[in-house]
C-alpha cells in the first residue's frame, strides 16, 4: 500500500491533468495508494475505472491516508475547495494550479509544505518537462519527495517563483511549438513526395533523436554545428531557417506565451 518513492498520493479534482499523472505512474500496486475528492459523478466515475482508485467526498479520509496531495482543479475553482482544508494537514500539497502563488497556496490550505508544478500533457508519457519550485517554508524532505514525483513523470526542472511563466512558456506551450515544427518538417517531406504519414513519422524520429541527444546534456548549438559539415547540406538548410526568420519566431512565441502566464499570475493574485 505505501509507496515509498514519493509515499502515498491523493488527488482533489480528478480532470486530465490527474488523470494523466496517474496513468502514467499506473498501474501498478501502488495504484491502491490513490485516493481523490472530486465534485461530479462523472470524475468519480472516471476515477474509479481508472483501476479502482479511491474516491471520496470526505477530506479526513483524504488527508488521514495521502502523504502527497495533488491539488489538480482549474485556479477558478480555488476557492470552492478552501472548506476542505479546515485542519492543516500533514500531507505535502503539490499545486499543478497555473498562475497561483505557493503564497496563496499556504494562505489557502494552511499547509507549510507547498510544492507548485507545471506539467504538459506529455505527463502520460512521463516525459512531460516538470517546472516547480517551493514555498520557502517547504522542508528538505518534502522537497525530496516532490521532485521523485516529477522525476517520474518527466524531467523536474527546479527554479525560482518568478520564472514559472517562463516555465510554462517554454514547456507547457513550448510543446505546442515543438508539434508545430513537427508539422512544418512532415509538410516539408511531402513537398520531396514522401506521404504525410512518411514525413509525420520521419518528423517524431528526429526530434526523439534530438530530445535524447539534448538530454545528455549537450548543447544544441554545438550538435547543430557538428551536423553542419562545410559546403553539405545542412547549412544551406540552416541558412534559409534564419532567412525565414526562425529563431526569431520561436523566441518570440515563448516570449508571448510567457507574457500571457505572467499576465494570468497577475490577474489570479
Ligand atoms: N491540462 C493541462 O495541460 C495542464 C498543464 C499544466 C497545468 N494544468 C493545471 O492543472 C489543473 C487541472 O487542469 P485540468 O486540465 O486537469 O482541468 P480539468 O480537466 O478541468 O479538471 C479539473 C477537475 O477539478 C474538479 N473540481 C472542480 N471543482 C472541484 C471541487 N470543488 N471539488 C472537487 N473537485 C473539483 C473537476 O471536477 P468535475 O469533473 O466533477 O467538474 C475536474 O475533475 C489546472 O489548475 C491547470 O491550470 C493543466
Amino acid at each position: 500500500m505505501t509507496n515509498t518513492r514519493f509515499g502515498r498520493l491523493g488527488f482533489i479534482g480528478f480532470g486530465k491533468m490527474a488523470e494523466s499523472i496517474v496513468s502514467a505512474l499506473g498501474p501498478s500496486s501502488e495504484t491502491e495508494a490513490f485516493r481523490f475528492i472530486s465534485r461530479s459523478d462523472g470524475s468519480r466515475h472516471r476515477g474509479s475505472e481508472r483501476g479502482g482508485i479511491d474516491c471520496s467526498d470526505a477530506p479526513e479520509k483524504l488527508f488521514g491516508s495521502a502523504d502527497t496531495v495533488v491539488i489538480a482543479v482549474t485556479p477558478q475553482d480555488l476557492d470552492d475547495i478552501s472548506p476542505l482544508f479546515s485542519q492543516p494537514p500533514d500531507a505535502l500539497i503539490v499545486t499543478l494550479l497555473a498562475g497561483i502563488s505557493t503564497d496563496r497556496i499556504r494562505a489557502v490550505t494552511g499547509s507549510d509544505r507547498v510544492c507548485r508544478m507545471i506539467p504538459n500533457i506529455a505527463t502520460a508519457k512521463r516525459r512531460s518537462l516538470v517546472g516547480m519550485c517551493f514555498a520557502t517554508t517547504t522542508d528538505d524532505e518534502s522537497r525530496e519527495r516532490a521532485h521523485l514525483l516529477a522525476a517520474e513523470l518527466g524531467t523536474p526542472l527546479p527554479i525560482p517563483e518568478r520564472l514559472m511563466p517562463a516555465a510554462t512558456g517554454i514547456g507547457g506551450s513550448g510543446l505546442a511549438f515543438a508539434f508545430r515544427f513537427a508539422h512544418a518538417l512532415a509538410l516539408g517531406g511531402v513537398a520531396e513526395g514522401m506521404t504525410y504519414e512518411q514525413a509525420s513519422m520521419a518528423a517524431a524520429a528526429v526530434l526523439d533523436g534530438a530530445a535524447a541527444m539534448l538530454l545528455d546534456g549537450r548543447h544544441a548549438a554545438q550538435l547543430e554545428t557538428d551536423i553542419a559539415s562545410p559546403a553539405g547540406t545542412t547549412i544551406e538548410g540552416l541558412q534559409r531557417l534564419d532567412e525565414d526568420g526562425f529563431t526569431a519566431a520561436v523566441m518570440h512565441a515563448v516570449r508571448a506565451a510567457s507574457k500571457k502566464a505572467r499576465s494570468f499570475e497577475a490577474d489570479l493574485s
